[in-house]
């Protein structure tokens, strides 16, 4: 895949690149994504019944025993290179900021240094009742015990109807306003306020280059071009047109 001149040459110009992604860059792990016709999470399970307070209320043990599946699987899946290429990236610009919907844990594995986490990690716990931190990770089937209130622990996700946790909202804010390149990847663009990152940035001046398998849902506009294909094959492309001297992984 050749990435044309004026994409490298954008990405290789940005002191402050913000980047975005969604459950499409870990597709090629082998984690489902959510809205996938086929194989989407949400094509087979009901997100009120699985990722709302009333969902877990009316039956915490099949939502618990949802995540913890999705834990296990995420725990298996090994990042791919579309995470890899944005470690390479990280280290050749002055400033990244990566905020991603997915709460894999992938990016950081890959060893991605600080993503902000805007809809929170299936690895973390928290109590259903006084909103504290698990005091210990918990594993088993059974719906753990919060050792504070004896309320219900929770996986620390952001359900439907939930506010996003403050201080990574704010972050992921400042850096699509102050961008000068906005980079936004595997994401339909349905979910508020994640979606509406890429446009902050574009109306702030920067532009955008989105990578996806399908133009579906991406809202185009001037300033705003589509790399069409799978991240894991069109953002090591766009980060090796940008520095073809970087070391191949
Ligand atoms: P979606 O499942 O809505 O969208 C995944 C996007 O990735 C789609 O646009 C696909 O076309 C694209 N895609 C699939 N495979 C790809 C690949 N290999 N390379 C590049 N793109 C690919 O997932 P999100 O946009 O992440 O929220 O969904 C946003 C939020 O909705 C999630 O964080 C989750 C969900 O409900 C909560 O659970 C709160």
């Amino acid at each position: 895949m050749v990435v044309d001149d004026r994409l490298a040459g954008l990405l290789r110009g940005a002191a402050r690149v913000a980047v975005l992604t969604g459950a499409g860059i870990s597709a090629e792990s082998g984690i489902p994504t959510f809205r996938d016709a086929m194989t989407g999470l949400w094509a087979t399970s009901r997100p009120e019944d699985l990722a709302t307070r009333d969902g877990f209320r009316r039956d915490p043990g099949f939502v618990w025993g949802w995540y913890r599946a999705r834990r296990l699987a995420a725990a298996a899946a090994e990042p791919n290179a579309g995470h890899r290429a944005l470690v390479a990236l990280e280290s050749q610009v002055p400033e990244l900021t990566l905020v991603t919907q997915n709460v894999d844990g992938l990016h950081q594995r890959a060893g991605s240094r600080d993503p902000v986490e805007l809809h929170g990690n299936i690895s973390r716990m928290k109590c259903f009742d006084c909103d504290g931190p698990a005091d210990r990770f918990h594993d088993g089937d059974e719906v753990p015990r919060c050792g504070h209130c004896n309320g219900l622990l929770r996986p620390d996700v952001v359900w439907f109807g939930e506010l996003l946790p403050r201080a990574a909202l704010e972050r992921a804010h400042r850096a699509a306003g102050r961008c000068d390149l906005f980079l936004s990847i595997g994401t339909s663009n349905l979910v508020e306020p994640a979606a509406s990152l890429p446009w902050l940035a574009a109306s702030a001046g920067a532009p955008v280059i989105v990578i996806n398998t399908t133009a579906e849902g991406q809202r185009p506009g001037p300033g705003i071009d589509t790399l069409l294909g799978p991240a894991g094959t069109m953002l090591p492309s766009l980060v090796h047109a940008a520095w073809p001297d970087l070391a191949p992984e």
